[in-house]
Protein backbone atom coordinates (compact mmCIF):
# COMPACT_ATOMS: atom_id res chain seq x y z
CA UNK A 1 0.00 0.00 0.00
CA UNK A 2 1.24 2.92 -0.92
CA UNK A 3 1.70 5.96 2.16
CA UNK A 4 -0.67 8.57 1.51
CA UNK A 5 1.47 11.50 -0.42
CA UNK A 6 3.88 8.77 -2.08
CA UNK A 7 2.97 9.64 -5.53
CA UNK A 8 4.57 12.63 -5.54
CA UNK A 9 7.89 11.11 -5.09
CA UNK A 10 10.45 8.82 -7.36
CA UNK A 11 11.00 6.26 -5.18
CA UNK A 12 13.73 4.75 -7.42
CA UNK A 13 15.41 8.18 -6.93
CA UNK A 14 15.33 8.06 -2.78
CA UNK A 15 18.13 9.49 -0.49
CA UNK A 16 20.21 6.91 0.88
CA UNK A 17 21.09 8.41 3.70
CA UNK A 18 18.52 11.43 5.47
CA UNK A 19 19.75 13.30 8.43
CA UNK A 20 17.53 15.19 10.44
CA UNK A 21 17.68 18.14 13.13
CA UNK A 22 14.90 17.77 15.13
CA UNK A 23 14.59 21.18 16.73
CA UNK A 24 11.66 23.52 17.78
CA UNK A 25 10.37 21.43 20.98
CA UNK A 26 11.02 23.89 23.30
CA UNK A 27 9.07 26.76 21.60
CA UNK A 28 6.51 24.27 20.47
CA UNK A 29 5.81 23.32 23.99
CA UNK A 30 6.13 27.61 24.84
CA UNK A 31 3.24 28.37 22.54
CA UNK A 32 1.14 25.67 24.17
CA UNK A 33 1.83 27.36 27.88
CA UNK A 34 3.65 24.16 28.68
CA UNK A 35 6.71 23.14 29.91
CA UNK A 36 10.05 22.50 27.47
CA UNK A 37 10.14 18.82 28.32
CA UNK A 38 6.62 18.52 27.27
CA UNK A 39 7.57 19.53 23.70
CA UNK A 40 9.98 16.83 23.70
CA UNK A 41 7.44 14.45 24.80
CA UNK A 42 5.39 15.52 21.79
CA UNK A 43 8.61 15.19 20.02
CA UNK A 44 8.10 11.08 20.16
CA UNK A 45 5.35 11.11 17.70
CA UNK A 46 7.08 13.01 14.93
CA UNK A 47 9.75 10.21 15.53
CA UNK A 48 7.70 7.20 14.87
CA UNK A 49 6.10 8.81 11.95
CA UNK A 50 8.91 9.51 10.27
CA UNK A 51 10.85 6.21 11.01
CA UNK A 52 7.69 4.57 10.41
CA UNK A 53 7.34 6.38 6.71
CA UNK A 54 11.33 5.91 6.05
CA UNK A 55 11.13 2.22 6.41
CA UNK A 56 7.81 1.91 4.23
CA UNK A 57 9.40 4.03 1.18
CA UNK A 58 13.09 2.41 1.61
CA UNK A 59 15.27 4.93 3.22
CA UNK A 60 18.58 3.05 3.84
CA UNK A 61 19.62 5.24 6.96
CA UNK A 62 17.94 7.86 8.83
CA UNK A 63 19.93 9.51 11.28
CA UNK A 64 18.67 11.85 13.90
CA UNK A 65 20.12 14.02 16.24
CA UNK A 66 18.94 13.35 19.69
CA UNK A 67 21.09 14.72 21.69
CA UNK A 68 23.91 16.89 20.77
CA UNK A 69 27.01 17.39 22.92
CA UNK A 70 26.44 20.86 23.87
CA UNK A 71 22.76 19.90 24.69
CA UNK A 72 24.58 18.90 28.09
CA UNK A 73 24.88 22.43 28.58
CA UNK A 74 20.94 22.96 29.54
CA UNK A 75 19.51 23.15 32.90
CA UNK A 76 19.54 19.82 34.35
CA UNK A 77 15.54 19.09 34.74
CA UNK A 78 15.98 19.32 30.86
CA UNK A 79 19.02 17.02 30.74
CA UNK A 80 17.05 14.60 32.57
CA UNK A 81 13.79 14.66 31.11
CA UNK A 82 15.68 13.70 27.85
CA UNK A 83 17.43 10.42 29.08
CA UNK A 84 14.29 9.74 31.11
CA UNK A 85 12.28 9.88 27.91
CA UNK A 86 15.39 7.89 25.65
CA UNK A 87 15.17 5.44 28.50
CA UNK A 88 11.18 5.03 28.01
CA UNK A 89 11.12 5.32 24.55
CA UNK A 90 13.36 3.00 23.36
CA UNK A 91 12.09 -0.04 25.50
CA UNK A 92 8.81 0.84 24.53
CA UNK A 93 9.19 0.87 20.44
CA UNK A 94 12.06 -1.23 20.05
CA UNK A 95 10.33 -4.67 19.65
CA UNK A 96 8.52 -2.37 17.37
CA UNK A 97 11.21 -1.36 14.88
CA UNK A 98 12.40 -5.19 15.28
CA UNK A 99 9.21 -6.59 13.88
CA UNK A 100 9.76 -4.02 11.20
CA UNK A 101 13.31 -4.86 10.28
CA UNK A 102 15.21 -1.93 11.81
CA UNK A 103 18.33 -1.70 12.18
CA UNK A 104 19.24 0.41 15.66
CA UNK A 105 22.43 2.27 15.79
CA UNK A 106 24.10 4.71 18.16
CA UNK A 107 26.72 7.51 17.16
CA UNK A 108 28.13 10.00 19.71
CA UNK A 109 30.04 9.89 23.29
CA UNK A 110 28.01 6.89 24.71
CA UNK A 111 29.80 5.93 27.03
CA UNK A 112 28.73 9.39 28.98
CA UNK A 113 24.75 8.39 29.06
CA UNK A 114 23.31 7.65 31.96
CA UNK A 115 24.14 3.57 32.76
CA UNK A 116 20.39 2.57 32.29
CA UNK A 117 20.16 4.51 28.93
CA UNK A 118 23.00 3.09 27.81
CA UNK A 119 21.78 -0.33 28.93
CA UNK A 120 18.76 0.15 26.83
CA UNK A 121 20.33 1.45 23.86
CA UNK A 122 23.14 -1.79 23.94
CA UNK A 123 19.97 -4.17 23.86
CA UNK A 124 18.26 -2.58 21.56
CA UNK A 125 21.06 -2.53 18.97
CA UNK A 126 22.17 -6.20 19.89
CA UNK A 127 18.72 -7.21 19.11
CA UNK A 128 18.33 -5.94 16.20
CA UNK A 129 21.60 -6.29 14.59
CA UNK A 130 20.99 -8.45 11.74
CA UNK A 131 18.02 -6.43 10.56
CA UNK A 132 18.27 -5.68 6.85
CA UNK A 133 15.41 -2.61 6.85
CA UNK A 134 16.76 0.90 7.64
CA UNK A 135 19.16 1.77 9.82
CA UNK A 136 18.16 4.13 12.08
CA UNK A 137 21.04 5.98 13.80
CA UNK A 138 20.37 8.26 16.84
CA UNK A 139 22.88 10.82 17.46
CA UNK A 140 23.39 11.20 21.16
CA UNK A 141 25.94 12.98 22.90
CA UNK A 142 27.45 14.01 19.56
CA UNK A 143 29.42 16.57 17.86
CA UNK A 144 30.67 16.71 14.26
CA UNK A 145 33.47 18.34 15.41
CA UNK A 146 33.67 15.56 18.31
CA UNK A 147 33.53 13.08 15.41
CA UNK A 148 36.72 14.28 13.44
CA UNK A 149 38.62 14.64 16.72
CA UNK A 150 37.64 10.94 17.35
CA UNK A 151 39.06 10.21 13.65
CA UNK A 152 41.76 11.61 13.91
CA UNK A 153 43.02 10.17 16.90
CA UNK A 154 42.21 6.48 16.34
CA UNK A 155 44.02 7.34 12.78
CA UNK A 156 47.28 8.64 14.63
CA UNK A 157 47.05 5.73 17.17
CA UNK A 158 47.29 3.52 13.77
CA UNK A 159 50.38 5.28 12.01
CA UNK A 160 52.30 5.67 15.30
CA UNK A 161 52.02 1.52 15.73
CA UNK A 162 52.56 1.33 12.23
CA UNK A 163 49.23 -0.25 11.09
CA UNK A 164 48.75 2.82 8.70
CA UNK A 165 50.53 4.69 6.81
CA UNK A 166 50.65 8.27 6.38
CA UNK A 167 50.23 8.71 2.73
CA UNK A 168 47.53 6.31 2.88
CA UNK A 169 45.35 8.21 4.81
CA UNK A 170 42.86 8.77 1.82
CA UNK A 171 38.87 10.83 2.53
CA UNK A 172 37.92 7.03 2.62
CA UNK A 173 39.65 5.94 5.40
CA UNK A 174 39.14 9.28 7.22
CA UNK A 175 35.41 8.23 6.63
CA UNK A 176 35.57 4.75 7.85
CA UNK A 177 37.13 6.29 10.97
CA UNK A 178 34.03 8.41 11.61
CA UNK A 179 31.68 7.05 13.99
CA UNK A 180 29.25 6.45 10.98
CA UNK A 181 31.57 3.93 9.18
CA UNK A 182 30.50 2.37 6.42
CA UNK A 183 27.55 4.62 6.25
CA UNK A 184 27.18 6.63 3.03
CA UNK A 185 27.48 10.44 3.07
CA UNK A 186 24.10 12.84 4.09
CA UNK A 187 21.70 13.25 1.02
CA UNK A 188 19.29 14.73 2.40
CA UNK A 189 19.56 17.23 5.36
CA UNK A 190 16.07 18.93 6.89
CA UNK A 191 15.72 20.76 10.11
CA UNK A 192 12.76 21.70 11.46
CA UNK A 193 12.22 24.76 13.48
CA UNK A 194 13.27 28.04 11.69
CA UNK A 195 17.08 28.20 12.03
CA UNK A 196 19.43 28.01 9.27
CA UNK A 197 22.20 26.49 10.88
CA UNK A 198 23.97 22.69 10.81
CA UNK A 199 25.01 22.95 14.50
CA UNK A 200 27.91 21.33 14.72
CA UNK A 201 26.16 17.65 13.43
CA UNK A 202 27.53 15.63 10.66
CA UNK A 203 30.12 17.78 9.31
CA UNK A 204 32.11 15.94 7.34
CA UNK A 205 29.28 13.30 6.42
CA UNK A 206 26.97 16.22 4.98
CA UNK A 207 29.71 18.17 3.07
CA UNK A 208 27.26 17.87 -0.28
CA UNK A 209 23.96 17.05 1.30
CA UNK A 210 20.93 18.76 0.11
CA UNK A 211 20.20 21.53 3.17
CA UNK A 212 16.74 21.53 3.81
CA UNK A 213 15.56 24.17 6.60
CA UNK A 214 11.19 24.33 7.31
CA UNK A 215 10.64 27.53 8.78
CA UNK A 216 6.93 26.93 9.24
CA UNK A 217 7.18 23.52 11.58
CA UNK A 218 8.37 23.14 15.07
CA UNK A 219 9.51 19.30 15.40
CA UNK A 220 6.32 18.18 17.22
CA UNK A 221 3.88 18.46 14.42
CA UNK A 222 6.47 17.23 11.66
CA UNK A 223 4.19 13.79 10.12
CA UNK A 224 4.65 11.44 7.40
CA UNK A 225 3.63 14.45 4.68
CA UNK A 226 6.15 16.32 5.51
CA UNK A 227 8.67 14.10 5.14
CA UNK A 228 7.85 13.00 1.61
CA UNK A 229 7.31 16.93 0.44
CA UNK A 230 10.88 17.04 2.03
CA UNK A 231 12.16 14.15 -0.30
CA UNK A 232 10.06 15.62 -3.18
CA UNK A 233 12.06 18.75 -2.69
CA UNK A 234 15.27 16.62 -2.46
CA UNK A 235 14.29 15.22 -5.89
CA UNK A 236 13.80 18.64 -7.42
CA UNK A 237 17.44 19.87 -6.91
CA UNK A 238 20.28 19.40 -9.23
CA UNK A 239 23.26 17.87 -7.32
CA UNK A 240 26.10 18.83 -9.43
CA UNK A 241 29.10 17.72 -7.00
CA UNK A 242 31.00 20.33 -8.58
CA UNK A 243 30.67 19.86 -12.40
CA UNK A 244 28.07 21.60 -14.49
CA UNK A 245 25.10 21.20 -15.13
CA UNK A 246 25.23 20.15 -18.42
CA UNK A 247 27.48 17.41 -17.18
CA UNK A 248 24.64 16.40 -15.18
CA UNK A 249 22.24 15.91 -17.04
CA UNK A 250 23.97 13.77 -20.15
C1 LIG B 1 15.60 20.28 19.92
O1 LIG B 1 14.53 21.15 20.23
C2 LIG B 1 15.37 18.92 20.43
C3 LIG B 1 16.21 18.23 21.27
C4 LIG B 1 17.47 18.78 21.76
C5 LIG B 1 15.87 16.89 21.78
C6 LIG B 1 15.24 15.96 20.80
C7 LIG B 1 14.74 14.80 21.53
C8 LIG B 1 13.59 14.14 21.27
C9 LIG B 1 12.68 14.47 20.15
C10 LIG B 1 13.16 13.03 22.16
C11 LIG B 1 13.99 11.78 22.17
C12 LIG B 1 14.10 11.15 20.85
C13 LIG B 1 14.30 9.83 20.61
C14 LIG B 1 14.70 9.41 19.25
C15 LIG B 1 14.13 8.77 21.62
P1 LIG B 1 14.80 22.36 21.21
O2 LIG B 1 14.64 21.87 22.60
O3 LIG B 1 16.16 22.95 20.93
O4 LIG B 1 13.67 23.35 20.82
P2 LIG B 1 13.77 24.95 20.82
O5 LIG B 1 14.75 25.33 19.73
O6 LIG B 1 12.38 25.37 20.50
O7 LIG B 1 14.24 25.40 22.17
Amino acid sequence: MLTPGEEKIDTSNLPAHIAVIMDGNGRWARQQGAMRIFGHHHGIKAVKDTVEASAELGIKYLTLYTFSTENWNRPKMEVDGIMQLLVTTISAEVPELHKNNVKLKAIGDIASLPTKAKRQLQDGIDLTKNNTGLTLILALSYSGKWDILQATKAIVEKVKSGELETDDITEQTFSAHLATEETPDVDLLIRTGGDHRISNYLLWQSAYAELLFLDDIFWPDFRKKDLIEAIAEFQRRERRFGKTGDQVKN
